[in-house]
């Protein structure tokens, strides 16, 4: 019994495997981008690029563990998830109004600490914001507003 359930979880591994996720990132046009076009202090763009930007933008970074179904469904999920609430990369196409909003709530899941997503952590130690750079990003979203 132990062997067949053993041998089913495999099948089903190797199955996965063939349906891959997409990972071809849309095309970047740096001028519409964020960090491009609101120009922080070099420390909080570097923070916010290796923070946020593997799921807010168009510009995410695929390690080989993305290779691994279903691990990979699961993180694309979070990708195509986080780009449609804020994609980054597009930040030139969003309104006036919208860019506020976006701005705000930004700050919010930084100083709540709700972003970047504790998952991430995981294979992303150095995604890890502490107190001082959670502020750093803050202030610097804050005089924008
Ligand atoms: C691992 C992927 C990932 C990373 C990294 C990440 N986010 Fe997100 N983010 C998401 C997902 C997924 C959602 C949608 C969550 C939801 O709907 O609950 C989201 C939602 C948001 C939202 C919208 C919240 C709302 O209610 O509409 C903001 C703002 C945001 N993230 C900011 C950030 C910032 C700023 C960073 C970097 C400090 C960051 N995120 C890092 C995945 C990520």
């Amino acid at each position: 019994m132990k062997k067949y359930i053993f041998f089913t979880i495999i099948v089903i591994l190797i199955v996965c495997q063939f349906f891959p996720i997409d990972k071809t990132n849309p095309e970047v046009d740096s001028t519409k981008d964020f960090l491009t076009m609101e120009n922080p202090p070099t420390e909080v763009k570097q923070l916010i690029k290796t923070a946020c930007y593997d799921c807010h933008s168009n510009e995410t970074q695929y390690p080989w563990y993305t290779n691994v179904a279903p691990i990979s469904w699961w993180i694309k999920k979070h990708i195509d998830n986080g780009r449609k609430k804020l994609n980054y990369s597009n930040w030139g196409d969003y309104e006036a109004d919208k860019k506020q909003h976006k701005l705000k709530e930004s700050a919010e899941e930084i100083h709540e600490k709700q972003m970047p997503l504790l998952s991430y952590f995981v294979m992303h130690p150095e995604a890890k914001l502490d107190d001082t750079q959670r502020q750093m990003i803050v202030d610097w979203i804050k005089s924008k507003q």
